[in-house]
């Protein structure tokens, strides 16, 4: 099958990891691997970026991974926007149609919409995305796609998502330097829902969870819709470092134990599965049992756990949805960990892999490339979004309103 376009390239600069995915988009439609490359991300402390040169570095080197194993250059990219910075609120507006009752046309929704979004931001932040959730004509709400309708007034319900600018251009312009121009910006747990979650699942309602290095962010559906969102400062670094404390090892031999032997729930761990540990300076290594292991790893899986139920409280977030959560990221992969999940918090829990792509069966396989996948999807729908630029406005918009593009641009 050949390659239709230019290809698709997704960028997901993390705190542990840079993912690039290229994909081309087959003249049947579908999408295909090309190249996938993760590389040590560096120049990050948690979310923020603190080192310029080698986040540019880190981000090259990857892009040049995936570019000769593509054999093709590329020039733009996708990129993911995450962290503490990201806030998000819900917002309503409408417009009168008519002093009397008259069909819902293209303009009034973009109207709607451009009403619901004039929400005042704090002066730092800028918007990421506005995401319609639904609309209500005069009296009547849950209305998935208005036009055609009948009605006095028009209103929809928004999720708007922001961002602190300089966090934004910082990242961008790290992006720009490592010789990528930015096609889009997207929230990266809206990337992994967009790659992870089916359609029963967001109308069910679902919270997914993307658990990375330095930081856990979270977004949750209901009614097929992303209701509220938020992040809180753990993510699967701080596992390890609990691990070097704890066995007194270096970092690096802490994240390989962790990755090797570790486990979420202590209680099934074996006492007489037994590793040597590396000790810090010259002292010998030690050796240690796998339950020593998880005994340190399983109060953190807790109090994540605990984080996690906060965070969504507070955001109003009481009961969790019917479909639960899904874990998601490269720390998702603890053994255990969702299982404690469905335990703690109640609810069906499952891990979250990315789909959608054809030859990619190791990057799906690999729940911190869920973002780069999701990333490459919403690479794709813009490209049709351009494609369809000049079959008209009402088809741009009924694909926005089924979904087809979650992220109506500021
Ligand atoms: N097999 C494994 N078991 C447990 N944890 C793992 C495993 N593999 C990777 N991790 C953890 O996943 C984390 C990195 O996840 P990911 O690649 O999603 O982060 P990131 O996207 O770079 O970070 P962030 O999204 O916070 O900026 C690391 O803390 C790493 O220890
Ligand atoms: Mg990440």
């Amino acid at each position: 099958m050949k390659a239709n376009g230019r290809p698709l390239v997704a960028l997901d600069v993390g705190s542990s990891k840079v993912a690039v995915l290229i994909c081309e988009r087959r003249t049947d439609g579908r999408l295909e691997l090309r190249a996938a490359s993760l590389e040590e991300s560096r120049g990050f402390r948690k979310d923020t970026l603190v080192n310029f040169n080698a986040a540019v570095e880190a981000i090259r080197q990857a892009v040049e991974a995936a570019e000769r194993t593509a054999g093709t250059a590329v020039d733009s990219a996708v990129i993911g926007v995450a962290g503490s910075h990201v806030r998000s609120v819900n917002s309503r507006g409408g417009i009168p149609l008519a002093p009397r009752v008259r069909e819902v046309v293209p303009e009034d929704i973009r109207r709607a919409i451009e009403a619901a979004r004039s929400v005042s931001l704090p002066p730092e932040q800028e918007l990421l995305h506005v995401l319609p959730q639904e609309f209500l004509l005069d009296y009547q709400d849950g209305i998935r796609d208005p036009l055609g309708l009948l009605g006095r007034r028009l209103e929809v319900n928004v999720h708007i998502v922001t961002a602190a600018a300089t966090a934004t251009q910082n990242l961008i312009a790290a992006v720009n330097r490592a010789g990528l121009l930015v096609e889009d910006t997207v929230f990266e747990p809206l990337a992994a829902a967009e790659a992870c979650l089916t359609p029963d699942e967001r109308e069910l309602g679902v919270v997914v969870v993307d658990i990375g290095g330095g930081s856990t962010d979270w977004l949750s559906f209901e009614r097929g819709a992303p209701r509220v969102s938020g992040t809180i400062p753990v993510g699967g670094e701080h596992f390890t470092n609990d691990v070097a404390i704890g066995l007194r090892t270096p970092l690096w031999e802490a994240e390989r134990l962790k990755r090797s032997y570790g486990c979420a729930a202590a209680d099934g761990a074996s006492q007489d599965t037994l590793f040597e540990v590396a000790s810090m300076g010259e002292r010998p290594a030690r050796v240690i049992s796998r339950r020593a292991l998880c005994e340190i790893l399983e109060p953190r899986a807790q109090e994540w756990l605990a984080l996690l139920r906060d965070s969504l409280e507070r955001a109003g977030v009481e009961h969790l949805p019917a479909a639960g959560v899904v874990l998601t990221g490269g720390a998702a992969q603890l053994e255990g960990l969702v299982d404690l999940g469905a335990e703690t918090l109640r609810v069906p829990a499952r891990l979250g892999l990315g789909r959608g792509l054809l030859g990619a069966s190791g990057t799906l396989a690999n729940p911190a490339c869920a973002v780069a996948v999701g990333l490459i999807l919403h690479a794709n729908r813009l490209r049709e979004l351009q494609r369809n630029q000049n079959s008209g406005f009402v088809h741009r918009l009924r694909n926005l309103l089924n979904g087809k593009s979650w992220a109506a641009r500021a």
